[in-house]
C-alpha cells in the first residue's frame, strides 16, 4: 500500500496514457503554429491582483477557486487558475504593444482551480491556450474559433458541437443588465434556486447559464441579450457568423452563454464533445477587449480560447480514438558470457548513436528469461549475441513476429536495420 498519494484532485499521466498527451500537443502546436501564434511560458504563479482584476473579483474561480498564498516576503501570490490574465500581464509588461499587431502567442501547461473533483474536473488541469492580443477584426475571432475546429476534427472527435453567443460591450451590456435583464429574474425571483437569488444580487448574468433544475423555466424565457446589443456589437457577431457560415462551421448560438470570466466582451463561445459526463467542455473562449486595459496597459482589443487536454484525452478513450504510439525501441540485445555482453552493449550504442533505439538485456540472466523479458517490452527484434556468433562476428536477429532468424555480420548490423526499418518503418 502506498504511503501517499497524490493531492485529491490531481493525478499523474502514466507513460501509457502519454501517446495520447503527446498527440494531442503536437497537434494543438502544430496547427497553432499554422495560424502565426508562437510558444510563450509565463510563470505558473502571479500576483494575486492579476487574476483578482484580470478574472474578476465576483466569479466563482477568483471567490471560491484559487490556490492563493503567502510566500516568505509577505507577498500575496496565486497559482495561475487560467492563462489570459497572466499572458495579457507578459503583454504589457514587454511592451508588446508596440510591436506588430496582433500579438498571437500559445501556451500549454498546468492550471489550478480549487474544484470539487469529479470525472473531468480536477484542481490541476493542463490547458492550450491561443491568444491574439490587439485585434478587433471578427475574423480573429473567427480565426481562434476555427483552431479549435482544427484541433477537434485532426482528433477524429464525433459530435461536436460550438455554442456561441455575444454578451456585448460595457457600452450595451450595463443597460442590459439593469433595464432588461434584473427587472426580468426580479420578477420570476420565486422560482429561482437560492444558489441563483444570491447571483442574482453579485453577477446577475451568471444566473443566465445556470445548471440549477429549478432556474431552467425562468432562464429559458429570460431576453437574449443578443436583442440589445450596440451598434457595434451586432455589427461584429453579424460578421464572425458571416465568416463562420461562408466556411461551413457548423455552431449553435446559445443566447444563455455567458462563461465564468468577467473579462469578455461581445463574443463567447463554448465546445462540447459527447463522452464526458456532466463536464462535457472541451475548450472554451472568447474575446476580451477590456483587459489589457483593466490590467494596467492601453486599451487593446483581444480574442482567446483554451483547451482541456484532460478532458480531451477522456473523449479519445470514450470514442475509441487512439493515438499513434510513441517511439519505442525495436531492438533488444540479448546475450550469452560475458565478452558477448561486451559486444551487445557497444553494438546497441553504435545502433543509438545512428538513430536506432536499442535495449540491452541488464544482468547475466539465462537467455530463455531474457527473451521473455524481450517480449514483455514489447520488441520485435532480439539480436542473440553468444560465444559461436562472437567467434564468426556475426549475430543472429530474431523477427518476433514472424519467428525468422537471420545471421548478420556484426560489421554490417546497422545498416541491415537501416534498410530494414526504411522498408517497414516502426514508431
Ligand atoms: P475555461 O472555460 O475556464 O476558460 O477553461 C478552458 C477549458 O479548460 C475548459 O473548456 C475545460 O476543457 C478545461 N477546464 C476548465 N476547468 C477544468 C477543470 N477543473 N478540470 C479539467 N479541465 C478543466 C479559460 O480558462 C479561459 N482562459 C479561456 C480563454 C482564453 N478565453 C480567452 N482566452
Amino acid at each position: 500500500m502506498a504511503r501517499y498519494q497524490a493531492p485529491r484532485g490531481t493525478q499523474d499521466i502514466l507513460p501509457e496514457d502519454q501517446a495520447y498527451w503527446q498527440w494531442v500537443l503536437g497537434l494543438a502546436r502544430e496547427i497553432a503554429a499554422r495560424y502565426g501564434f508562437q510558444p510563450i511560458e509565463v510563470p505558473v504563479f502571479e500576483d494575486t491582483e492579476v487574476f483578482a482584476r484580470g478574472v474578476g473579483t465576483g466569479t466563482d474561480i477568483v471567490e471560491k477557486e484559487m490556490y492563493t498564498f503567502e510566500d516568505r516576503g509577505g507577498r500575496s501570490l496565486t497559482l495561475r487558475p487560467e492563462f489570459t490574465a497572466g499572458i495579457v500581464r507578459a503583454y504589457i509588461e514587454h511592451g508588446m504593444y508596440v510591436w506588430p499587431q496582433p500579438v498571437k502567442v500559445y501556451a500549454i501547461g498546468p492550471v489550478f482551480r480549487y474544484e470539487a473533483p469529479q470525472a473531468g474536473r480536477y484542481r490541476q488541469h493542463t490547458q492550450f491556450s491561443c491568444e491574439c492580443i490587439g485585434e478587433a477584426d471578427p475574423v480573429a475571432d473567427f480565426e481562434i474559433m476555427s483552431i479549435a475546429w482544427d484541433l477537434y476534427a485532426a482528433l477524429g472527435f464525433e459530435g461536436v458541437q460550438f455554442q456561441l453567443n455575444s454578451i456585448g460591450c460595457p457600452r450595451c451590456r450595463p443597460p442590459y443588465i439593469r433595464d432588461v435583464l434584473v427587472p426580468y429574474l426580479q420578477s420570476r425571483i420565486a422560482e429561482l434556486s437560492k444558489l441563483d437569488v444570491e447571483r442574482l444580487r453579485k453577477n446577475p448574468l451568471r444566473v443566465l447559464d445556470t445548471k440549477e433544475p429549478e432556474s431552467q423555466p425562468v432562464v429559458a424565457e429570460a431576453p437574449a441579450i443578443t436583442e440589445y446589443l450596440c451598434t457595434e456589437c451586432r455589427d461584429h457577431f453579424a460578421q464572425l457568423r458571416f465568416y463562420l457560415d461562408m466556411l461551413e462551421r457548423p455552431y449553435e448560438i446559445n443566447p444563455r452563454l455567458v462563461r465564468g470570466l468577467d473579462y469578455y466582451t461581445k463574443t463567447v463561445f463554448e465546445v462540447t464533445a459527447p463522452g464526458l459526463g456532466a463536464q462535457n467542455a472541451v475548450g472554451g473562449g472568447g474575446r476580451y477587449d477590456g483587459l489589457v486595459e483593466v490590467l494596467g496597459g492601453p486599451p487593446t482589443p483581444g480574442v482567446g480560447f483554451a483547451a482541456g487536454i484532460e478532458r480531451i484525452v477522456l473523449v479519445l478513450k470514450a470514442q475509441g480514438i487512439t493515438p499513434p504510439p510513441l517511439p519505442y525501441p525495436q531492438v533488444y540485445f540479448v546475450h550469452h558470457g560475458s565478452p558477448a555482453k561486451d559486444a551487445a552493449v557497444a553494438m546497441a550504442d553504435r545502433l543509438r548513436h545512428c538513430g536506432i533505439g536499442a535495449l540491452v538485456a541488464f544482468g547475466n540472466r539465462s537467455l530463455k528469461s531474457q527473451l521473455r523479458h524481450a517480449s514483455k517490452v514489447g520488441v520485435r527484434y532480439v539480436v542473440i549475441i553468444g560465444e559461436e556468433e562472437l567467434a564468426r562476428g556475426e549475430v543472429q536477429v530474431k523477427d518476433l513476429q514472424t519467428g525468422q532468424q537471420t545471421a548478420v555480420l556484426q560489421a554490417e548490423l546497422v545498416k541491415w536495420f537501416q534498410n530494414l526499418f526504411a522498408q517497414h518503418p516502426t514508431p
